[in-house]
C-alpha cells in the first residue's frame, strides 16, 4: 500500500502509533512534540524520564496516555546545519527506524509528522523527497502496514500527494 496523506493535528488521531519528532532528551519541548505531550498528559512525561534520551535518527516507543493514539513513537530528527552534516541521512534514519520498531512491535498502522521541518529547519521541500522516498521503499516490502502522513498545513500535504504520485508504480511521467 502506498502511504496516505492527512492534513491537521497528529494529536486527534485515532491511529495505533503516531511519531513524535522530538529531542534528544525525550522530555518534550514545542511544536509538535509540545502538542503530544500536552495532550498526552504527565504519563507520557514519567515513561519518557526511564527512557535515557533518544540518539539522533533513532526511535523509542511509549504508551500514548491521554491521545486517542495507543503508541508515540518517538524519534529525533537532525537540525539543519547547511546540509553538508549528514542531516539527509539522519532524517531517513528517523523514518527507517521509526518503521522497524513499529515492525518489531506488530503494529499496522503508523502516522509521521513532517520531522524536523519546524524548529530543527530543514528544508520543507528536500524533507518531503526523503520521508516519501524511505517509506514507499518499506510499504513495498511490508505492504500489511498503512503508513499516513501528518501534514500541518495544506501546502506541505499537497507537496506529500505530489511526491506520492510520482511514486506510485503505475507513473511513467
Ligand atoms: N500536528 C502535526 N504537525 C505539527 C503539529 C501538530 N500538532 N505541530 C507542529 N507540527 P517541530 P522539529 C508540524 O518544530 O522541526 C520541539 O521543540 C510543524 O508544522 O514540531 O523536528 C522538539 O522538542 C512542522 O512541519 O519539530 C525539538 O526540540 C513539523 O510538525 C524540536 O522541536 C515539525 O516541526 C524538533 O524540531
Amino acid at each position: 500500500m502506498m502511504p496516505e496523506v492527512t492534513e491537521g493535528d497528529i494529536t486527534l488521531l485515532r491511529a495505533e502509533a503516531i511519531v513524535n519528532a522530538a529531542n534528544n532528551s525525550l522530555l518534550g519541548g514545542g511544536g509538535v512534540d509540545g502538542a503530544i505531550h500536552a495532550a498526552a498528559g504527565p504519563g507520557l512525561l514519567k515513561e519518557c524520564e526511564g527512557l535515557n534520551g533518544c540518539a539522533t535518527g533513532e526511535a523509542k516507543i511509549t504508551g500514548g496516555y491521554g491521545l486517542p493514539a495507543r503508541y508515540v513513537i518517538h524519534t529525533v530528527g537532525p537540525v539543519w546545519r547547511g546540509g553538508r552534516h549528514g542531516e539527509e541521512n539522519l532524517l531517513a534514519d528517523c523514518y527507517k527506524n521509526s518503521l522497524a520498531l513499529a515492525l518489531s512491535r506488530g503494529i499496522k498502522e503508523i502516522v509521521f509528522p513532517c520531522i524536523s521541518t519546524g524548529a530543527y529547519r530543514f528544508p520543507a521541500r528536500r524533507a518531503a523527497e526523503i520521508a516519501v522516498g524511505t517509506v514507499s521503499v518499506f510499504t513495498a516490502a511490508h505492504p500489511e502496514i498503512r503508513v499516513v502522513f501528518c501534514c500541518f498545513d495544506a501546502v506541505s500535504a499537497g507537496l506529500y500527494r505530489l511526491l506520492i504520485r510520482k511514486q506510485s508504480p503505475g507513473n511513467r511521467s
